[in-house]
């Protein structure tokens, strides 16, 4: 049943050369999705769930601007769903976790609607030992794809809803970057910019690198473009993405470097406010210290990594630097960017670690006071060179965890208080949650603001004063547009 004139090339075979050729799977999926929702009586709806980190966000952006474009609406549930997506993160064991639990529901959603579609892509996808398993014990599940090849989606859907057979299609690295699809953001006003891919650091507990692959910067041109083109879509805070920001333009013809990038981003029209992450502190420069603290555009925050505070565990880490690196470089940061929020990620019960390892790294979480910190029990990635050393007593490192994220915590309130009666710009970012009368937003530190709504709009920048810090947020009231 044909009804429209076919004036696309949708006949043709496929075209070899990328985004046109994803493009082409694009058209054909639509109109094989258009048939199945003409049959269904009602529009196909899909939903993607993402874990994981901003990169996993952004990449979810991607898928969900592709499905839109191939017609499909928004499911309000998994259950609801006719193709549901789940971008998956194998950053610590509990991720890997999580997923598994999910695919138990999704067997019982496949009972009530055979012709339900389930893919699974991200970083799990790109373990070996995790596609077998799912191959093994998943019959279910109807497509895999990793992180190399998100861009073909449309392909490889186009496959699964052609053929009705399992399609699997993992790549072992990236042999180009495909940009240029369509994305759609979660929020209107703000969203990611990658900057680069993968990552060369080899931390030895971390496998973003062998999910990920080498690091990749992008063509600064291509990233300012992408910049304007939300800009003048109404985005007004992005956040550069990379997994070491600091190294960007590395293997690039162009000699640019990370601050000049950022400097340059902050100059689009229509950004009011940047944001990046994640820095790694050896590649962190004078010269970025002081692109941020001349430009009131980039955001009073900086997320640093610390990971550890002891020396020994930095160096069997693979992190190139030393506790007194790390604080002196805290220290430049504060003394030059005043405001500042420092935050960070610290890993506990890391292969070796011992009591006193671990006071050395509560010593530095105080002689820096963060602003807030993730803390994560140190979990082994299979082939990563941390989980072939001798594992630690379980209660031995929950018992340390413990005394690091009470001091994080006790630090991180104390710190949290410090704009108390101040005036700030916030962002505003939605409705409060809790009161539909109440708006939510950030300040450049990050921190979250309520306040009373004031006619304003979401994505519009206020000053508000915040009366009343509340533990890790401040409750507020308008004092003007910015
Ligand atoms: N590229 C970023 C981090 C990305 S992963 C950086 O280097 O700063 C986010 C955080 O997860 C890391 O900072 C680390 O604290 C934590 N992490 C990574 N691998 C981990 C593991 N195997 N166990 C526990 N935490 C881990
Ligand atoms: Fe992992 Fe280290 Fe790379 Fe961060 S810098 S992604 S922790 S290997
Ligand atoms: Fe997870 Fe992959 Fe990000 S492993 S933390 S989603 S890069």
């Amino acid at each position: 049943m044909m009804t429209e004139p076919d004036n696309t090339g949708l006949n043709l075979s496929p075209p070899a050369d990328e985004p046109a050729r994803q493009f082409y799977f694009i058209g054909k999926c639509a109109e094989l999705i258009k048939k199945r929702s003409e049959k269904l009586g009602r529009p196909m709806r899909s939903m993607i769930q993402t874990f994981g980190c901003q990169m996993n966000e952004r990449d979810s952006e991607k898928l969900a601007g592709v499905m839109a474009q191939m017609g499909l609406e928004k499911a309000g549930s998994e259950e609801e769903a006719d193709i549901l997506v789940y971008n998956t993160c194998t950053v610590r064991e509990n991720a890997d976790k999580r997923l598994y639990g999910r695919l138990g529901v999704c067997k019982a959603y496949k009972q009530s609607d055979k012709e339900m579609i389930i893919a699974l892509c991200g970083c799990m996808m790109q373990e070996e030992h995790v596609v077998e398993r799912i191959k093994a014990s998943y019959p279910y599940v109807d497509i895999i794809f990793g992180t190399f090849n998100i861009f073909s989606f449309p392909e490889l859907l186009y496959k699964r809803l052609g053929s009705g057979e399992r399609v699997i299609d993992i790549r072992k690295g990236a042999d180009r970057i495909v940009e240029e699809l369509p994305s759609e953001r979660k929020y209107s006003f703000k969203t990611g910019v990658n900057i680069m891919y993968g990552c060369d650091n080899f931390c030895t507990y971390c496998i973003v690198p062998y999910v990920r692959g080498r690091e990749r910067s992008r063509e600064p041109k291509e990233i300012i473009r992408e910049i304007e083109r939300a800009a003048s879509e109404g985005v007004v805070e992005i956040m550069l993405l990379g997994q070491n920001v600091n190294s960007y333009g590395k293997g690039l013809d162009t000699d640019i470097t990370f601050a000049e990038l950022l400097s340059e981003a902050a100059g689009v029209d229509g950004i009011k406010r940047v944001r990046f992450m994640t820095s790694h502190p050896k590649d962190l420069s004078p010269e970025l210290i002081k692109v941020i603290a001349g430009n009131e555009k980039i955001a009073r925050h900086i997320h640093l990594p610390l990971q550890s505070g002891s020396d020994r565990i930095l160096e069997a880490m693979n992190r190139h630097y030393t506790r007194e690196k790390y604080i002196a470089l805290a220290e430049m940061i504060r003394a030059e960017i005043p405001d500042v929020s420092i935050t960070s990620d610290i890993i506990v019960g890391f292969p070796g670690e011992s009591a006193g390892d671990v006071d050395d790294t509560i010593d530095v979480i105080e002689r820096v006071r963060f602003d807030g910190a993730f803390t994560f029990e140190y979990s082994p990635r299979t082939g990563t060179p941390a989980a072939r050393m001798e594992q630690l007593d379980r209660a031995f490192v929950q018992s340390n965890f413990d005394r690091v994220l009470h001091t994080v915590q006790r630090i991180s309130k104390e710190q949290a208080g410090r704009f108390e009666g101040r005036v700030m710009e916030v962002l505003i970012e939605g409705e409060d949650e809790k009161d539909p009368l109440r708006y939510t937003g950030r300040i450049s530190q990050n921190n979250v603001v309520h306040f009373p709504k004031e006619g304003y709009d979401i994505g519009d920048f206020v000053n508000v004063s915040l009366d009343e810090c509340r533990g890790f947020y401040y409750n507020g009231k308008v004092s003007g547009m910015k």
